[in-house]
């Protein structure tokens, strides 16, 4: 079984994507090999600066190691190390039919957020597929927010399938329920974009900082308060034991304890939680060739599997 995923550069690390994401698709390398690459060509959508987008791909490389990906039992690479993933956009392109993509919420985010539309952004869904489908990928954990585009994907590959035969598996996504939106410190999707992240490899000042502003309502220490509508309680919730999380759950109800306590309760477990991991990525960091390994036999591993699948393709469409 092939289990693929791929994160965008386009900044640090966060803890929404680390239980969106980053957490499951490590478990899931006990269930068969993982592909997981860092996403250079989508982050170019939005990253237009050559240096912050090398070092964040780099960083990213560095994070999910650290987060406990094993490269002895799976590919970690760059997607411009495949660059046949581009090819195979091209063809999935001319049978990707307009209204498909006109369709997906991203895109239509992305405008309305001020970003330009470019034929890049706009058909970013067609390489997401392209990366799913040269991998002859059964399994893709991604964030809710992704399904879509593993729907267009499963689109994209009966399309080839009616018109050129049997080429392509469907994918299935992998996503979790419990940890679908994890929200940030103003209540809304921890996302880069909104500035409300707390990021995982902050150091101690800047992650007590995030976590002490997190937004709440104004009741005060006295008061009983709804763990139901907090952030706090929330974000608390998805790295506590059950004991611990009953625990804070009765000590909201029951009053008596101030937002700024329970606060200072997240950042310890927050802290805690991701010590091994820090841990780790000093070890990382220390050995200078380390990454440049890890990802020079990703990549290799990668285009092996990429390699096979094209020559399929270009025979199915009569590009051989
Ligand atoms: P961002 O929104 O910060 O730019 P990305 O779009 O790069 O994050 O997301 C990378 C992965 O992390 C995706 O699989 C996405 O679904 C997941 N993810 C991102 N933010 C969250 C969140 N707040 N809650 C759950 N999953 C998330
Ligand atoms: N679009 C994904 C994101 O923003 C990243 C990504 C690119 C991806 N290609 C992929 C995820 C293939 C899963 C499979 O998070």
């Amino acid at each position: 079984m092939r289990i693929l995923s791929g994160i965008q550069p386009s900044g640090v690390l966060h803890i929404g994507n680390y239980f969106g994401m980053i957490q499951r698709a490590i478990a899931l390398q006990a269930e068969g090999e993982a592909f997981y690459f860092i996403a250079n060509y989508h982050a170019l959508t939005s990253l237009r600066d050559p240096d912050s987008l090398r070092e964040n791909s780099r960083r990213v490389a560095i994070d999910f190691l650290a987060c406990g990906f094993d490269p002895e039992r799976g590919a970690l690479f760059m997607q411009s190390d495949v660059p046949q993933v581009t090819e195979l956009t091209w063809i999935l392109s001319t049978v990707a039919p307009m209204g498909l993509l006109e369709r997906a919420h991203s895109y239509k985010d992305k405008l309305a957020r001020g970003m330009p539309a470019t034929v890049g952004l706009f058909s970013y869904p067609v390489l997401m597929g392209a990366d799913i489908l040269i991998y002859d990928s059964d399994i893709v954990p991604v964030g809710k927010d992704q399904k879509q585009h593993i729907e267009i994907t499963r689109d994209l590959a009966v399309k080839m399938n009616e018109t050129f035969g049997n080429i392509f598996k469907l994918p299935e996504p992998r996503i979790h329920a419990a940890t679908e939106t994890v929200p940030g410190i103003d209540g809304q999707k921890m996302s880069k974009s909104y500035g409300n992240t707390i990021d995982i490899f902050s150091d101690e000042k800047e992650m007590r900082k995030k976590v002490m502003s997190i937004v709440t309502d104004s009741k005060p220490v006295e008061a009983p308060k709804d763990p139901a509508t907090s952030t706090i309680f929330e974000l608390y919730s998805l790295f506590a034991s059950k004991n611990e999380i009953a625990e804070m759950r009765e000590r909201f109800q029951k009053g008596g304890t101030g937002y700024g306590d329970f606060k200072k309760q997240l950042f310890e477990k927050l802290w805690e939680y991701f010590s091994p991991m820090r841990k780790r990525r000093e070890e990382i960091l220390a050995d200078k060739l380390y990454v440049d390994s890890v990802l020079v036999r990703g990549a290799r591993r990668a285009n092996e599997v990429a390699n096979d699948v094209m020559t399929r393709v270009r025979g199915a469409v009569g590009l051989n």
